[in-house]
């Protein structure tokens, strides 16, 4: 019965992991241009695919729910604590975790630096390199002072040797740099191409959750910085985290965007140095340290990053346009949540600054999502427009509504405590929350309710 099928071929787009039979210039689903490459279809053998990763875990019958083991994940930390804090207080056995970032931001220098702790409490580590040399991933090992006795090192991109290895050496955590070097010979497509990631990381994640070995995969971003390949890897692990940072800066930030065992709102601070990234443990003295003082457009603000009080400079320029349409350039903050304050502060606070240009900066590099850095932003505004500066022992923050009143945030007591160890004087804030808070010593608190107020107060 036996018949020799031609091989097929199929389409895939690199960017969503769409199959189609023919070729397409724009993606039919998500309309990207130019993403369509043609992959040779796999063997297929019924079972396979999915099938062998889910095996794996252990094709299970119903059990009472309250029978189910797990509301406790076993985790080992890894001692360093920046990272712990983002995986959610350490490594879970058997879990597999993406890390993404642009080229040269750490990766590789991270999880090196990652492999060598955990490899010091006595687990065996192994690091396997598709990208370097084995001699040039020592050079960056003695760089970082990485000489732990339990780490094992392997310069290697096919898949079928490296499961090989996993099977002699039994390590306790995989570290992959990169997944889009890898490829398993049973594909015949490129490595780093749909095919190859998704089959290399299925394997991957069998080998993970069978063996319990945590494992950590590098992913290269695109040029608009989602990890390279298509969304289905993030689907696949168990948690995607983000290195980012500016270049020319030497802050680095570890974010979570996915975690199935902690919390995703935890970042993780870092410093690029000589020997490898340092830990810095508090993130808003280092975010100051370069900030002038009495210029105008320069406020501080109480920010929050996770369960942590953040106070970060953000920056404005004013200045009247000449052209017919004002620019607005905005980094670090959402360019419709500027547009909005910018309209507020036009309408109910009586500026005239509609027509200006208008520039924001978040110093740093760093991004700003919640709505409490609101009233920074609009005094950052006000200040440069009217070209006086906030007082530089001020921290400011605040949700700003459209009625241009001034909305309490979360967590206001932290930012308060925050601003009061960081050395300043005076913190300006949601009169509901100001109404919360009894007056803590040597900081003068200002309760607003309106953004007239607001400026009132810083002017
Ligand atoms: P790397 O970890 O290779 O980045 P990625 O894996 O994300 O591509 O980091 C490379 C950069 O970091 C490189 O420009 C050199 C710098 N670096 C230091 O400044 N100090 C160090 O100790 C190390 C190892 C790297
Ligand atoms: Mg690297």
């Amino acid at each position: 019965m036996s018949k020799t099928k031609k091989p097929r071929t199929r389409f895939i787009c690199q960017q969503c992991a769409q199959e189609s039979q023919k070729w397409f210039g724009r993606c039919p689903s998500c309309q990207a241009w130019g993403t369509l490459v043609e992959e040779s279809a796999p063997a297929v053998t019924p079972g396979a695919g999915g099938g062998a990763a889910f095996g794996a875990i252990g094709a299970s019958r119903p059990q009472r729910m309250i029978d189910v083991k797990g509301a406790d994940v076993p985790r080992a930390p890894i001692g360093i604590s920046e990272l712990d804090r983002v995986l959610g207080g350490g490594l879970v056995p058997g879990s597999l975790i993406l890390v993404g970032g642009d080229p040269g931001i750490g990766k590789s220098t991270l999880l090196l630096q990652a492999a060598d702790h955990i490899a010091r409490q006595g687990q065996p580590v192994l690091y396997v390199t598709g990208e370097e040399s084995a001699r040039q991933t020592r050079m960056r090992f003695d760089r970082v002072n990485a000489t732990a006795e339990a780490l094992w090192l392997m310069a290697e991109t096919a898949l079928e040797r490296i499961e090989a290895e996993v099977e002699t050496l039994n390590p306790a955590v995989l570290i992959i740099d990169s997944i889009q070097t890898l490829f398993t010979q049973g594909i015949e497509s490129a490595p780093g191409s749909v095919s190859q990631l998704r089959a290399v990381t299925a394997r991957l994640m069998a080998l993970a959750k069978g063996r319990e070995i945590a494992t950590f995969l590098v992913g290269h971003v695109t040029k608009d910085g989602a990890i390279a390949g298509p969304r289905v890897l993030e689907h696949m692990v168990d948690t995607v985290l983000y290195f980012e940072g500016q270049r020319g800066h030497a802050f680095r930030v570890l974010r979570a965007v996915k975690n199935r065992f902690g919390s995703t709102d935890e970042i993780g601070a870092f410093e690029m140095q000589g020997s490898g990234l340092a830990e810095v443990t508090n993130p808003s003295a280092l975010f100051l340290a370069e900030r002038a003082h009495n210029t105008s457009g320069s406020v501080v603000a109480g920010s929050f990053e996770g369960t942590r009080p953040l106070l970060v400079e953000v920056q404005a320029l004013v200045s009247p346009s000449v052209y017919g349409t004002p620019r607005r350039t905005t980094i670090g903050v959402d360019s419709n949540r500027v547009a909005l304050l910018l309209a507020v502060l036009e309408k109910k606070a009586g500026l005239d600054i509609a027509g200006s240009d208008v520039f924001l900066n978040v110093a740093g590099g760093l991004r700003l999502d919640e709505p409490a850095v609101d009233l920074a932003v609009v005094a950052a505004l006000a200040s440069s427009h009217i070209d006086r500066p906030v007082d530089a022992r001020t921290v400011v923050f605040g949700e700003v509504g459209l009625g241009g009143e001034i909305r309490a945030v979360v967590g206001a007591q932290a930012r308060v405590a925050e601003a009061r160890q960081l050395g300043f004087e005076r913190v300006v804030l949601p009169a509901n929350d100001r109404a919360q808070l009894t007056e803590t010593e040597g900081v003068q608190l200002i309760g607003v309710r309106h953004v007239g107020e607001a400026l009132d107060a810083l002017f």
